[in-house]
């Protein structure tokens, strides 16, 4: 990567509040993995290097430091940030028509060029549960609907223990709004980019619980890269909405003991909103 795009990612990153947690993909890692929950299709290699600091990224970052300094780099890092900025400040005032055409036209990031559709989101618009995924897969992608393969139809089922149902009481939207081809990981720049579609559906929605899926959810809404097994079972919060993070479904396909633990993870939910905490 040149200095110059590591300069824009390192200005995105700041913007979500990521630095220095992800790193590039082409950077070998040196430290286990910081989540135990990752997508079902994501490469084992993607899911450890996403993460990771090595020490190719620490001499990156000392070559970086020194391009920094440079008016033309901190000009185009300014106007990185200048034209993130103008974006969040148009969702932010958006209705979901507009919110919804935003999405379907979306161009900012290099997944439009893939994929078959957008992928916005389902369900209630007035739900008081909202379900937070990765991104969207190969079944999304061709159905135009979140949730919709195998890890969905675990979702489905765990949804129904609650009583609840996709298209009633529950909203279900993912971090990307376009399938990573190859469903590999999604980029950090990827998800800056689309973060403010996702934040705008929470204000509109106005949630009173969400469940933030697997790490990339996690990440996106609570800015951490602590591990999901270190995070779940208390109440987080984001944007003033209570928020529990579980495993992903597809993680849960994987590694069937865990889901003792998620359904743990949605009676802490479900004892949340019915003391009225939220
Ligand atoms: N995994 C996700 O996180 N979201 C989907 O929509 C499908 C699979």
């Amino acid at each position: 990567m040149s200095t110059t795009s590591e300069l824009r990612r390192l200005a995105m990153l700041r913007e979500m509040g990521l630095t220095p947690v992800w790193v590039t993909r082409d950077t070998p890692p040196i430290e286990a993995p910081l989540s135990d929950a990752q997508p079902s299709d994501a490469q084992p290699s993607d899911a450890q290097t996403m993460l990771q600091r090595t020490p190719q990224s620490a001499s990156k970052t000392t070559s970086t430091q020194a391009a920094r300094s440079s008016p033309v780099v901190r000009s185009i890092d300014a106007a990185a940030d200048a034209e993130i900025d103008t974006r969040r400040a148009q969702i932010v005032q958006m209705d979901w028509p507009a919110l919804n055409a935003a999405v379907a036209a979306c161009t900012a990031c290099g997944l439009h060029a893939s994929r078959t559709q957008t992928v916005f989101g389902v369900g209630d618009v007035q739900a008081d549960w909202m379900i937070v995924g990765e991104a969207p897969g190969a079944d999304e992608d061709r159905a135009g609907e979140p949730f919709v393969g195998q890890a969905g139809k675990l979702l489905d089922a765990m949804l129904l223990a609650l009583g609840l149902h996709r298209q009633k009481n529950v909203y279900i939207a993912n971090v990307l709004k376009c399938r990573p081809p190859g469903n590999r990981n999604p980029e950090p720049a990827e998800v800056v980019r689309c973060a403010p579609y996702l934040s705008r559906q929470v204000a509109l929605v106005q949630p009173k619980m969400i469940l933030a899926m697997g790490r990339f959810a996690v990440q996106a809404l609570l800015g951490t890269e602590a591990s999901i097994a270190s995070l779940r079972g208390r109440l987080h919060s984001y944007e003033g909405v209570p928020l529990v993070v579980t495993y992903h479904p597809a993680y849960l396909l994987r590694n069937l003991p865990e889901k003792a633990k998620a359904w743990q993870d949605l009676r802490l939910a479900w004892r949340t909103l019915e003391n009225g905490a939220a």
